[in-house]
């Protein structure tokens, strides 16, 4: 038995979904723990791609218990075209458990999300406009209405004819638009709670009681480390905790339950929404990398941001998070190129650093020291072994892992299952 988290060791957008679904054919039980349906996660099982955004990974599954733990954000209306869409499929979805405490997403907070970041204009974050930031919010200031509290009708009315009454407060203050209709946001979200209530426990307790029971819990993991609302380049982050101390209090498995944490890293470095990106090529390397790895935002479809892989960040994300591994994604993305780069400190005044900067404005001096790496011509989409690797390819990869003082236990090749070295087993 294990608890392995899997977190993102970048900015997002790693190939998690792709590895939660590799691992959760060993899983009991996988779940998540913060963010909402912010996350894209891409799974692709032969011909098929799917994209899911709430419903963790683990569902394509049928004896792997799916659960959204009590630090998400959860929005029943996102949630349910999700559930819907993956029934007209014929994937069974009836193994979804949903916390109690989970904080609910309602249409104000998307609203305001994106007036939030209408008004911002030029300094804006470049959120997903998901409603994330505007509902993490309001449980950080202890308003929020959580699944429990939609499951009794006349408490729900009463706790959210309040919250309307103070977003509309806020929409007319600072927006001048339209006030929120509490009556249609009520008769909405009665829907969903009737729907929900079987599916709704709590899931500390379940989650404890699975591994107390010895059963394997794979945690994981949305976002990445760089977009931590603490560790992360604030204000350019998400609001919650993609980090692997987030998993404890996002699920109530204590930190101690945890076995390993795997840390998804992709080969080279993207990025969705605005912020610093010190190895950004905004040019034609740029171009040729979104191009070969169809780098495009699975949620909002935006062109990602693409440059050489960032150790500075990856060594820090090897230190919050305590990757005990990594899985190197999205390799064969490098085949073709002549030269490969990859930045293995920065340089800040004139001096060599490590570590990655706490304050934007040192981040934004930082230039990038690049070592630079002879590539490979050859398609490896096809290789399963790590000695089927181009030796060029093998440099690179034991560069890394040198750098980083772990192994790349799992290194990807492709999008499908099937294309994956593995070096290490975690169940
Ligand atoms: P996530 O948010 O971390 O789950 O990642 P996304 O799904 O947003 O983005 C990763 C993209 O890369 C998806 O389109 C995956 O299908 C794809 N992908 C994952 N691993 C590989 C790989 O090794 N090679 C290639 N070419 N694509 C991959
Ligand atoms: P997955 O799980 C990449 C980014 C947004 C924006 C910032 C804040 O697919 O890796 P938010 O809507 O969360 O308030 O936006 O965070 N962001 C992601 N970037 N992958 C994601 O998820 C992301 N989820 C949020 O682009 O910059
Ligand atoms: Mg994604």
């Amino acid at each position: 038995m294990a608890v392995v988290v899997i977190v993102g060791a970048q900015w997002g957008d790693e190939g998690k979904g792709k590895f939660i679904d590799y691992l959760a054919s060993e899983a009991d039980v996988v779940v998540r723990g913060q963010g909402g349906n912010n996350a894209g996660h891409t799974v692709v099982v032969g011909d098929k791609k799917y994209a899911l955004h709430l419903i963790p990974s683990g569902i394509l599954y049928e004896n792997t218990a799916n659960v959204l733990g009590n630090g998400i954000v959860f929005d029943p209306r996102g949630f349910f075209e999700e559930y819907d869409a993956l029934q007209r499929e014929g994937v069974q979805v009836d193994q979804i458990k949903v916390s109690q405490r989970a904080h609910v997403v309602f249409p104000y907070h998307r609203e305001l999300d994106a007036l939030s970041e209408e008004k911002k204009g030029a300094s804006k974050i470049g959120t997903t406009k998901k409603g994330i930031g505007p509902c993490y919010m309001d449980k950080v200031e202890r308003t929020g209405i959580r699944v429990g509290d939609m499951l009794e009708e006349a408490d729900f009315a009463v706790k959210l004819r309040a919250q309307v009454e103070r977003k509309n407060h806020i929409a007319k203050a600072l927006y001048g638009v339209e006030p929120f209709d509490f009556e249609a946001i009520f008769s909405e979200y009665k829907a969903y709670a009737e729907r929900l209530k079987p599916m709704t426990c709590d899931t500390v307790a379940y989650l404890n009681d699975q591994y107390e029971d010895g059963k394997n819990i794979l945690l994981e993991g949305a976002q990445g480390t760089l977009l931590d609302i603490d560790l992360g380049t604030y204000p350019f982050v998400t609001s919650s905790h993609p980090t692997a101390g987030g998993f404890t209090v996002g699920t109530g498995l204590a930190a101690t339950r945890i076995d390993e944490v795997l840390g998804i890293t992709k080969a080279y470095t993207t990025r969705v929404g605005a912020g610093p990106f010190v190895t950004e090529q905004d040019n034609e390397i740029g171009d040729r990398i979104r191009t070969q790895g169809n780098e495009f935002g699975v949620t909002t479809g935006r062109p990602r941001r693409c440059g050489w892989l960032d150790l500075v960040i990856v060594r820090h994300a090897v230190r919050v998070n305590g990757l005990t591994a990594i899985a190197l994604s999205l390799l064969d993305v490098l085949s073709g190129f002549d030269e490969i780069k990859l930045c293995r400190a920065y340089r800040i005044d004139g001096k060599e650093t490590l570590d990655f900067p706490a304050d934007l404005k040192e981040l934004a001096k930082a230039e990038p020291v690049y070592e630079t790496f002879t590539g490979w011509q050859e398609d490896i989409t096809g290789c399963t072994k790590y000695e089927d690797l181009p030796e060029n390819a093998k440099r690179y990869i034991s560069f890394i892992e040198e750098f980083l003082g772990v192994p790349a236990a799992f290194i990807s090749v492709g999008p499908k299952r099937s294309q994956t070295i593995i070096r290490q087993k975690l169940f």
